[in-house]
């Protein structure tokens, strides 16, 4: 090859990384894309073809090698049974009002009444039941044809596959829209195993519920968990479907009675002063509520009536959202410091001019991590696009370009600003090493032990924390338990009474769900929904110490990264000192022990490459992991062993060249059947 022509490629290859990597960000973290999607096709393919001919240059963090996340290129799109209209809407008092007026000029007083509902901030899904059986779930795209998410949308828990008809018959086509959305909470859960591997984090749940959704990897939608509620029947495009329903109260009774979440959040009113009432009602909770949403969607109750007003080309003239102010707000970054966390983890965090996002004044902002800042390359003095969702600490979002002199780029600091221990790089952290003394990491542990999904203690907030570590009243968590009420009261900002109720709080939190006090232990990896399922695996927090790291690893959603990690905090000698006391002083409930399932191949990692017959790829990779088995996209020194079908190229050269055990899809069979694994019964499975 002519050396000009490599380096010229070379120089591409790099281009187009960057540029795609541009674009994900637009896409996936900003939702705002500046290409359309075939133009973002094109450039992959592009790389793609440069890749394919310098294979040397292909690197692990190529966007071509990721599998889990990606633009969804490779989505089928098919039309709406109904076209997907947007809403009008506004802010505006009066332009509601007009809309209330034109529908009572249309309709007269006494054909009014509305429907209100929360503006989940999600993305508007079309289901599809026939004979009631769910068969496809459609994204919005233009309106007319979406994309095809069947399979990411069946990972919804409480979405059900068939719709009942044990109370309400079901039609033979049954067109459903709603929204798909992602928990606050779980939205928080999504970042922190986003940033625990140094990838950008999402700037808000409707950014990580539509990137989960549009992208190829069903297992990546199970690992977050989606949530869906209905609120909409469609009566098909040129007719055809049954309605069998007068009303939007009806509709939401019947979508109930087959089976499909619906937001239980919901009131009516008569009349357009009586709306706004409600819809300041639901201003007044928008924190509270466990998810986000952007306003209220006032809707026309009768059917006949919403027929007779039609829509306009881009909305219904029967529905109207008024919206809440954005959570977005541009404001200038004062200076950059850095705070320590629980995990040693040192954040950069923005101090902002004061802007109220929300209704919420805003003076601080998340920069995440050395890496992250990079990225987005903030400054001291730049302006910044901040973002707000529900309760979660505000980001910043994206520098917004401003001409003139900017400032000298951030620097993270050497040394740790709470014990001035000297820091480490760590992937894309920067990490205090003095994980037991740090004052900050302690003062962090307490707040995360305390949390709502830890321990859950009232009273226990940073401040509190703070003063305790700083006073040398706790330095480890069980020291929580002996704090007497006289001791606490002695705190800047207690008095009598509210040092009773904290010390009571410490009390009462000795009795605790064991998936709460694993939670509040800050274990490397362990979020909520993993000290869940430990706990149903192991009961108590002795059974858990108990556990290998093969028993870990065996258990549902733990990768032996994670096992090693549990494993190797739960036995360091300082923390199983911790674990020993908090065990003498706490009593977690009872719960049922879930017994895994057999898994004869765990701890076994097998690679499929080139065509199978009896299966595809895919069913073949779900099938060795429900025995139990990693199903790995490439050979390593760690495969164990490789099921080369017809046309199996450089994988099974590399296995070759490492001298890994290789089958053909009879001999994988074999293998199956020496396990005791009857292969005919698997393959009639998985067809
Ligand atoms: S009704 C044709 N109800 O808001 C109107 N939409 O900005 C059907 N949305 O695309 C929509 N919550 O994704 C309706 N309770 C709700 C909604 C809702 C959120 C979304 C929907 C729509 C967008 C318009």
């Amino acid at each position: 090859m002519n050396a000009d022509r490599t380096s010229d490629s070379v120089a591409r290859i790099d281009e187009l990384r960057r540029e795609i990597a541009h674009h994900d960000h637009r896409y996936h973290v900003l939702d705002a894309p500046e290409i359309a999607d075939d133009v973002y096709d094109e450039l992959v393919q592009e790389l793609r073809a440069l890749e394919a001919e310098h294979p040397d240059l292909v690197t692990p963090t190529s966007p071509t090698q990721r599998v889990g996340g990606v633009a969804s290129a490779g989505l089928e799109t098919v039309p709406h049974v109904a076209a997907m209209l947007s809403l009008d809407s506004s802010a505006d008092p009066v332009a509601f009002q007009q809309f209330d007026a034109r529908l009572r000029k249309a309709l007269g007083d006494e054909g009014v009444r509305y429907s209100l509902e929360p503006k989940l901030d999600g993305l508007s899904i079309e289901l599809v039941y026939e004979q009631g059986q769910l068969a496809r779930a459609v994204t919005r795209g233009d309106g007319r044809r979406g994309e095809v998410v069947t399979a990411n949308v069946r990972t919804i828990a409480g979405l059900p596959e068939r719709l009942s008809d044990a109370t309400e018959a079901v039609p033979a086509l049954v067109a459903v829209r709603g929204e798909v959305f992602l928990a606050l909470d779980a939205f928080d859960d999504v970042n922190e195993a986003l940033l625990a591997v140094g990838k950008a984090p999402f700037a808000n749940p409707r950014n990580a519920a539509a990137g989960t959704i549009r992208q190829l990897d069903p297992a990546l939608a199970a690992s977050r968990p989606l949530a869906l509620y209905a609120y909409d029947l469609l009566e098909p495009d040129g007719g055809g479907g049954e309605m069998p329903f007068q009303t939007h109260g009806e509709v939401l009774a019947g979508l109930a009675a087959w089976g499909l979440p619906v937001n239980p959040e919901h009131a009516w009113a008569s009349d357009a002063d009586e709306a706004w009432s409600v819809f300041e009602r639901f201003a007044a909770r928008r924190d509270t509520l466990p998810y986000e949403i952007d306003g209220v969607v006032v809707k026309l109750d009768a059917l006949a009536a919403r027929r007779a007003l039609g829509s306009t080309a881009h909305h219904p003239r029967w529905a109207y959202a008024i919206k809440f102010p954005p959570r977005k707000e541009v404001s200038q970054v004062l200076r950059i410091v850095t705070s320590v966390g629980r995990t040693g983890a040192v954040t950069p965090v923005a101090l902002l001019r004061p802007v109220s996002i929300g209704g919420v004044t805003v003076s601080r902002a998340n920069l995440h991590n050395r890496e992250d800042i990079e990225r987005k390359d903030i400054r001291e003095g730049d302006m910044v696009r901040v973002e707000r969702a529900g309760d979660v600490i505000p980001q910043v979002v994206e520098r917004v370009e401003v001409a003139g002199e900017r400032g000298a780029p951030f620097r993270m600091p050497d040394r740790c600003p709470s014990c001035d221990s000297v820091l480490e790089p760590r992937g894309p952290y920067t990490v205090c090493p003095n994980a037991f003394d740090c004052p900050a990491q302690r003062i962090g542990r307490l707040v995360h032990f305390a949390s709502r999904r830890g321990l859950d203690i009232d009273g226990l907030g940073e401040r509190t924390a703070r003063q305790l570590v700083e006073r040398g009243l706790v330095t480890q968590l069980p020291q929580l338990f002996e704090l007497e009420p006289a001791e606490l009261e002695t705190l800047d900002g207690f008095a009598e009474v509210s040092a009773r109720n904290l010390h009571h709080a410490l009390q009462r939190a000795r009795r605790t769900e064991l998936a709460q006090l694993l939670y509040g232990l800050g274990i490397p990896e362990v979020g909520a929904a993993v000290a869940q399922t430990l706990a149903q695996r192991f009961g108590t927090l002795a059974g858990l110490r108990a556990a290998s790291v093969e028993a870990l690893e065996a258990v549902d959603g733990v990768g032996p990264v994670m096992a090693r990690a549990i494993h190797g905090f739960l036995h360091e000698p300082r923390n199983a000192e911790v674990l020993d006391a908090l065990e003498a002083r706490i009593e977690t409930l009872p719960i049922e022990v879930v017994e895994p399932e057999a898994q004869p191949l765990a701890g076994v990692t097998i690679v499929f490459t080139g065509a199978l017959e009896r299966f595809t790829r895919d069913q073949a990779r779900s099938l060795v992991e429900r025995l139990g088995a990693k199903a790995a996209a490439s050979v390593s020194k760690r495969t164990h062993l490789v099921v080369a079908g017809s046309d199996a190229g450089s994988k099974l050269a590399k296995a070759t060249e490492l001298g890994i055990e290789v089958v053909d899809e009879e001999g994988f069979l074999a293998y199956l059947e020496d396990l005791g694994i009857d292969s005919g019964e698997l393959t009639g499975d998985v067809a």
